[in-house]
């Protein structure tokens, strides 16, 4: 697969990705006021939030780029406003029956983010109160996480022996945990379940599946589903880009090449199915008579890992070669979907997908806008981020 040639290397420099840095942070800055201490959940039509509830997979997502731009300026007033979130999760931790993998999402972005960055002792204490209970999902016969917990879509039935692809970037919390308190079970337990994952939820074609079941009860593999994305044997974009950035991320903490190899074939896989405008349709298996929704947090989250991967490739034709995707995609999230200077839009990026089956797509999403930040931060030179 060659480079991408619809932009001029010049279009692919650090500075180009710095100043849309800026106006990220402006329009972060902007939005403080507006969003007060409530997380965003996912955007309406006329670009406002609609908030999350008490328990919500993506509420950390704000308080991430709060965190992150604290980090790129140093201005109080991001710290505060992240901070004025830490109630939240304080009284997530005790609402022990809502948690699930996602406590990964909503614990690295918010507590292990102020631990990071300030030596947070009380933020670093609920981190691993997180990790914790995280753990307890783990399943030492199958060697993998139970995903979720039983939903009004698919009952305990179907949710107890289900893994699934997302619980990739969930795996950060464990190693961090590890990190921090010299203790391998958070470690040791994260690396199964990558290697289960890497056996079963992705296709001898580093396509992937969303979800994969096992018997809850001999905890053996039974098949692969698709539960976001089109169907069972398509490919989720958003599924895709969790498997990239998660693997190139679990290589970061392991070292394991393995990790890296893979995280490259799944972003080539994405290469290849990529429209030409560089922002992923929302199933790159999606037949054409279908509404061709574009998901551009997909496109971040891809965007992410593939800097991600060209950080780590040792050979400088293979570093040029995710770079320079990674960055075409960026530009065309940039071109198309920005909304940095939209009066009134409380969110980064338009046209996300989250839930195609569900009606629900071309909403601006906050977990776009966190990896469009990350993204654009890997792309203009920092590597240190909280997972
Ligand atoms: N983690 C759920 C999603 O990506 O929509």
């Amino acid at each position: 697969m060659p480079t991408p040639s619809a932009l001029p290397p010049e279009h692919y420099s650090e500075a180009l990705f710095a100043q849309q840095l800026d106006k990220v942070c402006h329009a972060i800055r902007k939005n403080i006021s507006r969003i007060g201490d409530r997380n965003p959940k996912i955007g309406t039509e006329d670009y406002q939030w609609i908030y999350c509830g008490p328990s919500d997979w993506v509420s950390s997502f704000w308080t991430g780029q709060l965190w992150l731009a604290y980090k790129l300026t140093g201005e109080s007033v991001f710290r505060n406003s992240a901070r004025l979130r830490k109630p939240y999760f304080k009284e997530l931790l005790a609402l022990r029956d809502c948690h699930d993998h996602d406590l990964g999402f909503q614990y690295s972005l918010s507590c292990v983010a102020d631990y990071k960055l300030n030596m947070d002792e009380e933020s670093k204490k609920m981190a691993l109160e997180a990790a914790d209970s995280l753990l307890t999902r783990f399943r030492r016969v199958g060697k993998y996480f139970v995903a979720w917990n039983e939903t009004h879509i698919l009952g305990l039935e179907k949710t107890q022996g289900k893994s699934i692809i997302d619980s990739l970037e969930n795996m950060a919390l464990l190693f961090w945990a590890t990190e921090v308190t010299n203790n391998p079970i958070y470690q040791e337990a994260a690396i199964a379940h990558a290697d289960t994952l890497a056996k079963h939820i992705v296709r001898d074609d580093y396509s992937t599946f969303h979800t994969f079941d096992f018997d809850p009860l001999t905890q053996e593999p039974v098949c692969g589903r698709t539960f976001q994305g089109y169907a069972d044997d398509s490919c989720w974009a958003r599924g895709q880009s969790w498997a990239i950035h998660g693997y190139a991320q679990i290589f970061e903490y392991t070292g394991d090449r393995k990790y890296l190899e893979l995280a490259k074939k799944l972003a080539v896989y994405a290469i290849e199915h990529l429209p030409e405008n560089g922002v992923p349709i929302w199933d790159y298996l999606l037949p054409e008579h279908e509404t061709q929704y574009l998901d551009s947090s997909a496109g971040a989250v891809t965007a992410a890992g593939m800097l991600m991967i060209a950080d780590f490739c040792d050979d400088a034709e293979e570093k040029e070669y995710f770079r320079q995707w990674a960055c075409h995609m960026l530009a065309g999230l940039m071109k198309h979907c920005d909304l940095t200077e939209t009066p009134g839009a409380l969110g980064l990026l338009s046209d996300g997908a989250s839930f195609v089956h569900q009606g629900l797509c071309k909403n601006m999403l906050p977990y776009g806008d966190y990896y469009y930040m990350e993204a654009l931060m890997r792309a203009s030179g920092h590597t240190q981020f909280f997972w």
